[in-house]
């Protein structure tokens, strides 16, 4: 792999039109938007003027684009969150993926903590600092980005209703755990619902890994700086900057870790479409088949200090809770999930998000849901049963979330 920052540099004109030109200004009174009809991107309606410059302010932070002047590296996988969420709007997806290892040793898997494991950096501001997958690795894999369209809505989830959740007996053999994870914002235990593992709790925390490990700038949750392949002493000749690299605004009191993690909780989830007859069809077959048994519909927020988030339905179609995929698990063991655990994807936006699986392996729908092993064989050989017409209805349905 190659020290490609110059292309890096080069490869981050935004993707779509800059729609901070449609906002309101921050300032502004009025929280009407000009256009009715939401779209990927917006912010939360009904905010606030000062939650409506939270938002405007983390943009700014999402999109910004670091430098090795600013802090990026010495090892890093991209130059801002945008690179790797942009489509179909800022905060959205892409199909870049990262790479993690690690190995079996007695059954259990070890992420190669101390040669730099489970993720890999794949760019560094000199070839001296550049990571590898060490050889004696037994397992590789790749993670596709995912969309934050609705995640305020997510987080405001309480813990105590996906453990609920997880403790309901359920048809088909599914079981379905909650993760356990240690939140470095908070400093507590809490149940994981964010990334591919469920291994995040809260916004703020993957914000700040976010910034380390895909990045490479340390704040005040996570003041060390990647070693590349856990080699200090190569990380002290190319790390020029004092730790934490993300300093704390002594008058706003906030980092770019809290500006990305008030845009992330202040976006819209992704705007669903008008039922057609066909969908409505596929919604059925969707709860009769048992997708709706891992993907359930609705899930609901507690009380919340920002109204917009509070005591809403969460039309997300995931339990949040881990389940053992059989082969579809990615064989690195994370937090509190498994080598074949995997968290129930959230499907509104599916439309959105292609390519689909954690490591974009499925082209189409039809291909993620054949993929589907573990807990979902019995509702996979379901689906694979139904009549070709009432797949496609089925479709439809996804088609519209
Ligand atoms: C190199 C590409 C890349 C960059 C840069 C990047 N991300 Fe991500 N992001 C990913 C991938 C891949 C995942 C899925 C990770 C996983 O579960 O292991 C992800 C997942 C997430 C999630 C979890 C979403 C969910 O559905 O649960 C959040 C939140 C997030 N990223 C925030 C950020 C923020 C904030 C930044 C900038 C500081 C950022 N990311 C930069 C690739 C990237
Ligand atoms: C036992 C729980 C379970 C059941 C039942 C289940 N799924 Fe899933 N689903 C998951 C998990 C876990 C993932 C993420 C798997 C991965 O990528 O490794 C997923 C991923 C998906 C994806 C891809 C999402 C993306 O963003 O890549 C689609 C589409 C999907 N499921 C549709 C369905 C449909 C349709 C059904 C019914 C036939 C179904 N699922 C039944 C757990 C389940």
């Amino acid at each position: 792999m190659s020290v490609g920052i110059a292309g890096l540099l080069a490869d981050v004109p935004p993707r779509q039109p800059d729609r901070r030109a449609e906002r309101p200004h921050p300032g502004a009174v009025a929280p009407v938007r000009p256009s009715p009809r939401p779209s990927f991107g917006d912010p939360l309606p009904c905010l606030t003027s000062a939650q409506q410059a939270a938002f405007a302010a983390g943009l700014e932070e999402f999109t910004h684009v670091e430098t090795p002047a600013g802090g990026l590296g010495p090892i890093f996988n991209n130059v801002s969150c945008l690179a790797c969420h942009g489509t179909p709007a800022v905060g959205g997806s892409s199909d870049l993926l990262v790479t993690r290892f690690g190995r079996m040793v007695d059954g259990r898997f070890d992420p190669m903590d101390p040669q730099g494991g489970s993720l890999l950096q794949q760019f560094a501001i000199d070839p001296a600092v550049q990571e590898v997958v060490p050889h004696d690795a037994t397992v590789v894999a790749h993670r596709q980005s995912t969309p934050l369209f609705g995640l305020g809505l997510v987080e405001a989830i309480p813990d105590s209703a996906i453990v609920q959740y997880a403790r309901r007996a359920k048809p088909d053999n599914v079981r379905g755990r909650a993760a356990v994870v240690d939140d470095v914002a908070s400093g507590q235990k809490r149940i994981g619902r964010f990334g591919w593992k469920a291994q995040q709790a809260t916004l703020l925390s993957f914000a700040g890994d976010a910034y380390l490990n895909e990045m490479g700038i340390t704040s005040r949750l996570f003041p060390v700086e990647n070693a590349p392949n856990g080699d200090t002493a190569r990380l002290a000749r190319f790390d020029a900057f004092l730790d934490p690299e993300d300093e704390v605004d002594p008058v706003t009191e906030k980092g770019d870790i809290d500006h990305a993690a008030d845009f992330m909780r202040l976006l819209a989830p992704p705007p669903r479409l008008a039922a057609t007859p066909s969908s409505r069809q596929g919604e059925a077959l969707f709860g009769q088949i048992g997708c709706a048994v891992c993907h359930v519909p609705v899930m609901r927020t507690g009380p919340n200090p920002v109204a917009a988030l509070s005591d809403k339905p969460v039309e997300l179609y995931s339990d949040l809770l881990l389940h053992d995929m059989g082969r579809l698990g990615d064989g690195i063991g994370q937090a509190d999930a498994g080598i074949r655990d995997m968290k129930t994807a959230p499907l509104w936006g599916l439309r959105a998000s292609a390519p689909y699986l954690h490591d974009g392996r499925a082209e189409t729908v039809d291909e993620a849901v054949r993929g589907h092993d573990g807990e979902a064989a019995v509702a996979r050989d379901r689906y694979q049963r139904l009549l070709p017409s009432q797949r496609r209805q089925l479709l439809d349905f996804l088609d519209t979330l």
